[in-house]
């Protein structure tokens, strides 16, 4: 039996209180050994407390080194930055982990899509340095240095170490930007030396996109900077059946974060038609870091055998289901 642990769970923007109650409610049923503290983040409580990140969520993260995630939205206007990337940069959460599985009984293209994104976290073009030159010409920094590049290609290397994988892929624009991908590409050729089991490639972003659209089965593992690693999580979500299903962690060395990789859907928020399941599979991801792997796999059980009766859907994917009729379904199913 696992010792109790405490989970700082952020409820998030939009449909995220909704997904995170039917996720919770999850979590209880399996008797998982965790207790959870509540804070708060998210451009919805910026006038509760002048800020979309309060510090006692980030100290609550550090205490207790994990947390449950959900979506938050990006004010505009207000100049602050977002509480995503402000919460990764303060954690210096440098690890994005986006796992891409298909869900049997979810009819897409593709019937066994099995791969996994790691995006850098920090830097890039989302170190969010911006400057007007002069009027009509902005110049918006891409930094990359080898200490972040150097520690991704690790993380992506011990990934498919520890979890069998036979192939990193690491993704760049490395002909156009010769210096910051450049650099990238080293760091991935140098740590790759510690790995010779596991095989190595390099693919230029916008042909891994046509790749990833004609054939996913040939990748296993895509290492990639931050803005490149953005999107090819969405694409790979859209092979699987869409933003509703992917599951996602961002890893530091001192805390961990776990989350779905959809936002806050404003067009759905409100109305209990969210499906639950990429932040549920977000939480079994939490579950198998903190060691809980039992409890991890009798949700991952449930919620795979509720997708292959394929009576409950909820709308993203063609059914009628709400979210609480999808989770009393999981819950049945445990
Ligand atoms: P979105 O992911 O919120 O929505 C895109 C589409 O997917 C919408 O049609 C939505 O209804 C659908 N969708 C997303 N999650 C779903 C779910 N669980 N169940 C059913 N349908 C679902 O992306 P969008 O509209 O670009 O962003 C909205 C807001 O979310 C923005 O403020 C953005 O900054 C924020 N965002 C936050 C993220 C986070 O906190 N990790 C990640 C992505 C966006």
């Amino acid at each position: 039996m696992s010792d109790t642990r405490t989970v700082t769970v952020i409820n998030g923007d939009g449909i995220g209180p909704e997904v995170m109650q039917a996720t919770v409610r999850i979590l209880e049923a399996v008797k998982a050994p965790l207790k959870f503290e509540y804070h708060d983040a998210g451009s919805e409580v910026i006038t509760k407390y002048g800020t979309n990140l309060p510090p006692a969520t980030v100290d609550s993260v550090l205490r207790n080194g994990v947390a449950l995630k959900g979506p938050t939205g990006t004010a505009v206007g207000t100049g602050l930055p977002s509480a995503n990337v402000a919460m990764r940069k303060q954690l210096d959460l440098y690890a994005s982990l986006r796992p891409v599985k298909s869900v049997p009984g979810v009819k897409t293209r593709y019937e066994s899509v099995d791969l996994v994104v790691v995006r850098e976290n920090t830097e890039s073009l989302y170190a969010g340095v911006e400057n007007i030159i002069v009027p009509g010409v902005v110049v918006a920094l891409k930094i990359m240095s080898e200490k972040a590049c150097t520690r991704i290609a690790r993380f992506a290397f011990e990934y498919a170490r520890a979890n069998g994988r036979k192939k990193v892929s690491a993704v760049h624009k490395a002909n156009i930007m010769k210096l910051a991908d450049g650099l990238f590409l080293d760091c991935c050729r140098r740590v790759n030396r510690d790995f010779p089991e596991i095989q190595y490639e390099e693919v230029i972003i916008d042909n891994c996109c046509m790749q990833l659209v004609k054939d996913p089965s040939r990748f296993d593992v895509l290492v990639t900077e931050n803005l490149y690693g953005d999107i090819l999580s969405d694409l790979c979500a859209g092979l699987v059946g869409g933003l509703g299903l992917v599951p996602g962690a961002n890893i530091g060395e001192r805390c961990a974060v776990f989350e779905a990789v959809h936002g806050t859907a404003p067009d759905i928020a409100g109305k209990g038609l969210a499906n639950p399941t990429a932040l549920l599979m977000s939480a079994v991801m939490m579950l198998d870091y903190l060691g809980m792997k039992e409890q991890a796999a009798r949700v991952e059980a449930a919620l795979l055998r509720v997708y292959g009766e394929g009576q409950v859907r909820t709308g993203d994917l063609g059914g009628k289901a709400t979210t609480r009729d999808f989770t009393d379904a999981v819950i049945a199913a445990l």
